[in-house]
């Protein structure tokens, strides 16, 4: 390589290829972010269930069916059971009813997709929460407004210390309110 092309590189197109680099690697990080997230999975469900029909509209209780919200950590997905209770009668011609009726007879659980996770290493619970007055539309938006399900706020640790170090913000329905635990050990056990 002469001199002229070697510092033609190393002044000019190294400097370039940094700078793409670079700016790949911003515009993606921003881009993917809500995705890592979370925010936006809004997943097909094996049965077309809508919270706005049955939440919203019809005004049944979140926890006639979330049975577990207020007794522990998973606010639990409801067995087929529970839609029957209705369903032998309501719509029962309906594909969708046909299609939950053969879930009921054949015993099986229906395959929901699981929506809001966080992961194993973090410790969270549902009760503590659901007991000292804090909303489920706080942390999942307004579920009785969904056709279909999806996440519309992040769970990063960001997020949940957010609400833990501001509660009177982000709960301004709560007339008392402590502040969430922000040691390492309350959520990483
Ligand atoms: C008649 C029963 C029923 C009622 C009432 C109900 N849900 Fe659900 N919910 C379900 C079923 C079934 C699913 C799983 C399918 C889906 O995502 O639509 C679900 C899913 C969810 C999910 C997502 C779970 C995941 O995988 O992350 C949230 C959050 C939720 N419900 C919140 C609520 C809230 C808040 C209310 C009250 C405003 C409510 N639900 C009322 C039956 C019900
Ligand atoms: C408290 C009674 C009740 C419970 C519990 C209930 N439903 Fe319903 N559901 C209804 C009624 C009533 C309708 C019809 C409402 C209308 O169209 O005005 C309906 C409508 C539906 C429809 C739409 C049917 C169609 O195509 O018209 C689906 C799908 C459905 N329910 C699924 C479920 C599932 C899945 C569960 C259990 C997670 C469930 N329902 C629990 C009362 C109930
Ligand atoms: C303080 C925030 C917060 C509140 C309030 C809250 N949730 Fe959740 N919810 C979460 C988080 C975080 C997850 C994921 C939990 C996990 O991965 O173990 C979740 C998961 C769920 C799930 C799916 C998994 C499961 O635990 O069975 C359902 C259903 C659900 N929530 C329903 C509700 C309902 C109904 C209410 C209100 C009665 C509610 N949530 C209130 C944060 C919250
Ligand atoms: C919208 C507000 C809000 C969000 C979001 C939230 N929290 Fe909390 N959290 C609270 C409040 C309020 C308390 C109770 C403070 C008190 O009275 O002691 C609490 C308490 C807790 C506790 C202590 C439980 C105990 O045993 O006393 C843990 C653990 C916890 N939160 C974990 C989480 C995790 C993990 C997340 C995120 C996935 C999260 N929280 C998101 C408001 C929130
Ligand atoms: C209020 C609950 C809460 C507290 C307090 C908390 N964490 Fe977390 N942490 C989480 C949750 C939820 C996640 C998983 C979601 C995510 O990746 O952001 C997480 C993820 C992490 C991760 C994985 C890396 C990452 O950011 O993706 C590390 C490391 C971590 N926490 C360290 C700590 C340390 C150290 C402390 C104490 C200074 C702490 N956490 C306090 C809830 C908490």
């Amino acid at each position: 390589m002469n001199k002229y092309l070697l510092d033609h590189t190393l002044k000019i197109r190294v400097p370039i290829i940094l700078f793409v680099i670079l700016v790949t690697f911003i515009v993606t990080f921003y881009a993917s972010r809500a995705e890592r997230d979370g925010i936006g999975y809004t997943p097909d469900q094996p049965i077309q269930f809508s919270h706005q029909l049955h939440a919203g509209q019809m005004e049944i209780d979140c926890q006639y069916c979330h049975t577990g919200v207020a007794k522990g950590r998973q606010a639990l997905v409801p067995s087929v059971n529970i839609c029957m209770n209705c369903h032998t009668i309501a719509r029962k011609d309906k594909p969708e009813i046909i299609k939950l009726t053969k879930y009921y007879e054949d015993g099986t659980p229906i395959p929901w997709k699981r929506i809001h996770q966080v992961p194993e290493y973090a410790y969270f619970n549902h009760s503590v929460h659901i007991n000292r007055g804090v909303e489920c539309i706080s942390c999942h938006g307004d579920i009785a407004r969904m056709e279909k399900v999806g996440q519309v706020k992040g769970f990063t640790m960001t997020a949940c210390l957010d609400c833990h170090r501001n509660p009177h913000e982000n709960l301004p329905y709560l007339e008392k309110v402590n502040q969430g635990p922000e040691n390492c050990f309350a959520c990483h056990r």
